[in-house]
């Protein structure tokens, strides 16, 4: 826990309070109100969070303004291009990254936790085809704690290590047995002489009938997809996950509460929204009218794909995406895809209109994702399952440094009533 350095005073009404500022390693001063209500009877108002430092973490740090994402100090542009996803794992879960004998074992842990118990292929079996994989996802992983019953005492540090494990390996397994189970294909089991996203692949696209052959620019593609999604600070799903887990909730469930929370078309969920977006905008000739709508204060309509609350320069993943994006399109031969030319000129047009200009919106991590999964064969529903894949290891991290957290309360924020104040009930025949 910082110290703190500075102090800043609250007049109200002629009252003047004194509260603690503490300086963190990096990014701004962060006011100390945790003793306000108690010496001045307010609390502060901030729905949404835009100005409120919910936690202290040593995990990952963003710098909104300048562009920049750091895991454990690491620029994720350093991390994306020469280190890989398992590594990117170990360097969030333990603080530094590991020397090869540390990773080697890591990486073997890992990989003989992908398979998932045999019992829950039926509870897969309960779900529509229709079924959204991130509904299946949502209901298999909070099931996991009806499963793996000698991990869920958080109290105990290896049974949260063994958690932890569990999860990061089983993730994937799960996710491709939900797109499997939607197409109606048979399940593919993990295979231990694999690496992590070629394992990924394989249970995605292999069937029984003939030989699957990773390909390796696509199996870097997918690694570096779930590298740049890992982590991210106090995000929507993140902030639920903490939330969840501050009441003493076991892993599992608490994980799958941020996989419901990802699903939602303003965070995890906008991958799957832009793809859409794109096939509704149609044709290049008609994004001049989408561009229209997105600039209407009238109309709900947003570019999906565009802006962040917290990056206003550019997102520094999706500058790594669209690196990757180009690869990928260029060794499918799909350059010329429609919606990939509708995706192109969206992106030339609105970085060039005043309106995302002054806003400061730019293609964000969403954008580009969505255009290479679609490139690789995924259909839209798995683009936010493919997310949930790669943030569980965040998830977790942050689940891990709340848990030992000496302050670790639980999460109970106030509010501004604005109701009817105190009346008498009245009885049904007088109302
Ligand atoms: N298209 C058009 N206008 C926009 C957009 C957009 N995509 N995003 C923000 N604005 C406008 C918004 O209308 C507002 O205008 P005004 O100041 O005139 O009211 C201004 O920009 C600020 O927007 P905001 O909603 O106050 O900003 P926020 O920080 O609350 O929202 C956001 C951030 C990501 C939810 C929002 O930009 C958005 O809805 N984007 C589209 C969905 C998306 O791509 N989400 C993925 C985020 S990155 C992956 C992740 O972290 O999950």
């Amino acid at each position: 826990m910082a110290e703190a350095t500075k102090h800043a005073t609250l007049t109200v009404n002629g009252t003047s309070y004194d509260l603690p500022v503490m300086s963190p390693s990096a990014g701004p001063d962060v006011i100390d109100i945790r003793k306000l209500y108690a010496q001045a009877q307010m609390f502060t108002y901030d729905p949404g969070f835009t100005s409120t430092a919910s936690c202290d973490s040593h995990i990952t740090f963003i710098d909104g303004d300048k562009g920049e994402l750091q895991h454990r100090g690491y620029p994720i542009d350093q991390l994306a291009g020469k280190s890989h996803f398992l590594e990117v794992c170990y360097l969030l879960l333990y603080g530094e990254l590991p020397g090869a004998t540390a990773l080697e074992e890591f990486e073997t842990i890992v990989t003989r936790h992908t398979m998932i118990h045999e019992q829950m292929m039926y509870f897969f079996r309960g779900f529509r085809r229709d079924a959204h994989p991130m509904a299946v996802m949502t209901g298999v992983v909070g099931a996991m704690s009806a499963f793996y019953h000698d991990s869920t005492d958080i109290t105990d540090e290896h049974q949260r290590e063994v958690a932890s494990f569990r999860l990061i390996a089983k993730m994937p397994t799960i996710a491709a047995m939900a797109y499997k189970f939607t197409v109606g294909q048979p399940f593919v089991y993990p295979r231990n002489d694999l690496d992590y996203a070629s394992n990924f692949l394989r249970m995605c696209f292999a069937v029984p009938a003939e030989d699957y052959v990773v390909n390796p620019i696509l199996s870097r593609a997918m690694d570096r997809i779930f590298t740049l999604h890992a982590d991210h600070e106090q995000n929507a799903s993140t902030s639920t996950v903490r939330l969840a887990s501050s009441s003493g909730a076991n892993p599992f469930a608490c994980i799958a509460a941020g996989i419901a929370c990802l699903w939602g078309p303003a965070h995890g969920g906008a991958n799957q929204a832009c793809l859409e977006m794109l096939r509704e905008i149609g044709s290049v000739d008609r994004i001049p009218e989408f561009i229209a709508r997105a600039k209407d204060k009238n109309d709900p309509f947003r570019l999906m794909g565009f802006g962040h609350r917290v990056y206003k320069n550019t997102d520094p993943r999706a500058t790594v995406l669209k690196q990757s994006a180009d690869e990928v399109l260029e060794l499918l031969g799909v350059e010329d895809n429609p919606l990939l030319q509708i995706a192109k000129e969206l992106e030339r047009v609105a970085l060039s209109d005043p309106y995302f200009i002054e806003k400061k919106l730019f293609p964000n991590v969403d954008f580009y994702s969505g255009i290479i999964l679609e490139a690789m064969g995924f259909p839209t529903s798995m683009f936010t399952p493919i997310f949930a894949v790669s943030r569980t290891v965040g998830w977790i991290s942050q689940w891990k440094e709340m848990i030992t957290d000496p302050q670790m309360k639980i999460g109970r924020p106030r509010q501004l009533y604005l109701g009817e104040t105190a009346r008498d009930y009245v009885d049904i025949e007088n109302r």
